[in-house]
């Protein structure tokens, strides 16, 4: 029996992507595999019966779990998704593993093989399959050009028939895949830009793009190329050398991420305080917690002289690439299962096995389950 793949339509109303687009339809297909997709599911990226290619299509989200095979979704399931999930049935998509023991146990306890692609190993073979780098890039590039529209000034210097008005000074914090994709649009746009993160390896990038690196002499290379949590002592450090930075810019960009950990809190609200008159913060980090004091997720608030935006879930605002994005990664991850129509999974292999949230009753990441103290 071919594999089915299942897509039901996510709870989230401010969710806009799709798990699925036409080109992995055809890829599926090529492969022997069939899709059952529930109406609404693919709306939000101006997917439909007739542009999605060869699916089945069903009208609720039990049809589509009670024929499905592998479960794909953009973001966690609700407890009434999973307690209706077959025992055995494959799940994949953005599952938050650091987000909910509860949601881990309900996996476990209905024996759901869950692939939270957020776990996905940072190895070079697993680049194709990596969401959170094509998420982050769709993220970083609207940071920016939310900061652009909500500045009171040009981002490029601009030359009119009276004078000339100086270019704004971007200031990004944290430069990894979202951080360098807000810092090339912010340079595209002809701002100056600088950066800071603490992974020493970032220099380089961060120069390569054009923009200054701010050096704070604090270094925080942690594990599996991510950086780690900094010591009372470094924040210390940080801070200091940051503020002066953070009085200078006109925008301040923030995308700074310990996996598995609260967002770290960089920007003091003296620091925000600080800046000039009319100056933004977008705080790509609002929703684990923020990097800035005083951000709200999902809201544009008033700190000292600045505005702080806390925006949330900033693919969805582009649904049509972040889709295709996030669908091509996940049919990258699953083609190597696909044997002769069949999933078969290798536990052997790093990428599935590091991948796995929970497998047969079993919690399976022992990053997670250290986190979690499971
Ligand atoms: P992330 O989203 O986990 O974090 C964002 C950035 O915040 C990172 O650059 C981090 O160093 C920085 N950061 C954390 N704490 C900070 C602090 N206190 N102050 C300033 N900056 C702080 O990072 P992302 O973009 O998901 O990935 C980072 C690493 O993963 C890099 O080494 C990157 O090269 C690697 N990577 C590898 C891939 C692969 O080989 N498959 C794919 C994508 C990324």
């Amino acid at each position: 029996m071919a594999v089915v793949i299942g897509v039901p339509a996510s709870a989230d109303p401010g969710e806009r992507r799709s798990p699925i687009v036409p080109d992995v339809v055809k890829k599926l297909r090529a492969a022997g595999v069939e899709i059952v997709v529930e109406r609404g599911a693919t709306d939000g990226a101006f997917l439909d019966a007739d542009t999605l290619g060869e699916a089945s299509w069903v009208d609720s989200t039990e049809e589509v779990l009670a024929a499905a095979d592998v479960v794909w979704v953009i973001g966690p399931p609700t407890d009434a998704v999973i307690a209706a999930l077959r025992p055995g049935t494959v799940l994949m998509g953005m599952l938050a593993p650091y987000a909910s023991v509860e949601r881990i146990r309900s996996l476990q306890e209905r024996e759901i093989t869950a692939f939270a692609m957020e776990l996905l190993p940072r190895i070079s073979r697993a680049q194709s399959m990596d969401i959170l780098s094509s998420q982050g890039a769709a993220s970083g590039y609207q940071c920016a050009l939310i900061a652009a529209a909500r500045a009171p000034k040009f981002f490029p210097m601009l030359t009119y028939a009276a004078g000339t008005v100086r270019p704004s000074r971007v200031l990004v914090i944290g430069a990894g895949v979202a951080g360098l994709q807000a810092i090339a649009t912010a340079k595209r746009l002809g701002a100056i830009v600088e950066a800071y993160d603490v992974r020493p390896d970032t220099r380089e990038q961060v120069e390569s793009l054009g923009a200054k690196f701010v050096d704070t002499g604090v270094s925080a290379a942690g594990a599996g190329g991510y950086a780690r949590e900094l010591t009372d002592e470094e924040k210390a450090r940080q801070a200091d050398k940051l503020g002066k930075a953070v009085a200078a810019c006109d925008v301040l960009i923030t995308t700074a991420a310990v996996p598995g950990k609260k967002a770290p809190l960089i920007i003091t609200e003296a620091m925000v305080g600080g800046m000039k008159p009319g100056a933004v913060v977008v705080d790509m980090a609002a929703e684990t917690g923020g990097n800035v004091a005083g951000t709200v997720a999902g809201k544009e608030v008033r700190v000292g002289p600045a505005h702080v935006v806390g925006p949330v879930n900033l693919p969805s605002r582009m649904p049509v690439h972040s889709s295709e994005m996030f669908s091509k990664n996940l049919f990258n991850f699953l083609a190597p299962m696909l044997d002769a129509g069949l999933l078969v999974l290798d536990w052997e292999d790093e990428v599935i096995a590091g991948t796995a949230l929970t497998h047969a009753g079993e919690v399976m990441h022992a990053g997670v389950k250290n986190v979690l103290g499971l």
